[in-house]
C-alpha cells in the first residue's frame, strides 16, 4: 500500500494571459490530496481524472485506490490535477517530475480541453512558481514568509466558460486584449522580482495593478469586487482575483499587525476566510 500526497494551488498573478503564452506566479498552498493505492472505497465524485491516470500508467493492472482531499472541491484550489498528479505518482513513484508533468498536463487537457497547466506543476513542484503555458518554463522562486490571506466568495468559478469569454473579447478586439496581456506579463515579471527581494507591499500594489487588468477583461465579479474593497479598506496592502474569476477566491497581501482587520473585513462583506500556507511541498509519498 502506498500513499501519495499532493497540494492545492493559488494563482498569484497572471491568470488568463497565462493560456495565451504569457507568465503567471503560482504557489502551492498547505490544502493536500491523499491518493492511496490497493483499496477501494471512498472515491472522489468526478473518477474521469483518476481512471484518465490508470488507463495512462496503469493498464493491465488491477489497481484499486482511493483519494481523500483535505480541502473541499468548492474553493477552486486544483482538485482535480491534485488528484491526477498523485494517482500518476502512485503508479509510478520513480518517475521524474517533468514525465508527471507532460502525462498529467495531457490528461488535463483531454478531459478539460483548455488551460496552461500552472495547477498541474503547482501539485508536482510545488513552492512558488514562475511559469510559462505547457511548462515551457517552469521556474521555482525562493520566497520567503508570504502574508497571504484568501477568501472565499461562496460562488463556484466556471473556469472554462471565463476562458470561452475572454478568447471572444480577444478575436473582437484583438489590440486591447493583447494589450492587456501584455501589461499583466510585465506585472508578472516585476512581481516576480518583488517577492524574492520580499517587499510585500510593493508586490501588494502590484496585485492590485493586476486586478485592473482583469476587471477590464470581464471576469471579475461583483462579489469579488465587495470582498477586494473590504479587505483593502481593512487595511490591505493589495487584493486581487484568483483563478478564472467569477467566483472562488480573492487574495490579499497584509502586514502582521493588519491581518485581523483585513479578515474581520472580508467576513464582514459575506467572504469566507480560508486559512492556508503558500509555497507548500509538491507532491510526495507519505510514511
Ligand atoms: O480557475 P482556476 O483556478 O483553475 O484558474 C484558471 C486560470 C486560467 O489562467 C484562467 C486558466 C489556466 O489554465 O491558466
Amino acid at each position: 500500500m502506498i500513499t501519495i500526497s499532493a497540494p492545492g494551488k493559488l494563482m498569484l498573478f497572471g491568470e488568463h494571459a497565462v493560456v495565451y503564452g504569457y507568465p503567471c506566479i503560482v504557489t502551492a498552498i498547505s490544502e493536500r490530496l491523499e491518493v492511496v493505492i490497493a483499496q477501494a472505497n471512498d472515491m472522489p465524485d468526478d473518477r474521469r481524472f483518476v481512471d484518465a491516470a490508470i488507463a495512462v500508467w496503469g493498464a493491465g493492472r488491477d489497481v484499486k485506490l482511493s483519494a481523500k482531499c483535505a480541502f473541499s472541491g468548492k474553493y477552486g484550489f486544483g482538485s482535480s490535477s491534485a488528484v491526477t498528479v498523485a494517482t500518476l505518482k502512485a503508479l509510478k513513484p520513480d518517475a521524474d517530475n517533468r514525465m508527471v508533468f507532460d502525462t498529467a498536463y495531457k490528461i488535463v487537457l483531454d478531459i478539460q480541453g483548455v488551460g496552461s497547466g500552472f495547477d498541474v506543476a503547482a501539485a508536482i513542484y510545488g513552492g512558488t512558481l514562475y511559469f510559462v503555458t505547457g511548462g515551457k518554463t517552469i521556474e521555482p522562486l525562493t520566497v520567503g514568509d508570504m502574508p497571504l490571506i484568501v477568501g472565499y466568495t461562496g460562488v463556484k468559478a466556471d473556469t472554462k466558460t471565463l476562458i470561452a469569454d475572454v478568447a471572444a473579447k480577444r478575436a473582437k478586439e484583438p489590440e486591447k486584449v493583447e494589450r492587456i496581456f501584455g501589461a499583466i506579463g510585465k506585472i508578472v515579471d516585476e512581481a516576480k522580482i518583488q517577492m524574492i527581494e520580499g517587499d510585500w507591499e510593493r508586490v501588494g500594489r502590484l496585485m492590485d495593478f493586476n486586478q485592473e487588468y482583469l476587471r477590464d477583461l470581464g471576469v471579475s465579479s461583483e462579489k469579488l469586487e465587495a470582498l477586494i474593497a473590504a479587505a483593502k479598506a481593512g487595511g490591505a496592502w493589495g487584493a486581487k482575483l484568483s483563478g478564472a474569476g467569477g467566483g472562488d477566491c480573492m487574495i490579499a497581501l497584509a502586514s502582521p499587525d493588519m491581518r485581523q482587520a483585513v479578515e474581520e473585513a472580508i467576513t464582514k462583506a459575506g467572504g469566507e476566510v480560508v486559512w492556508v500556507t503558500p509555497n507548500a511541498e509538491g507532491v510526495r509519498v507519505e510514511p
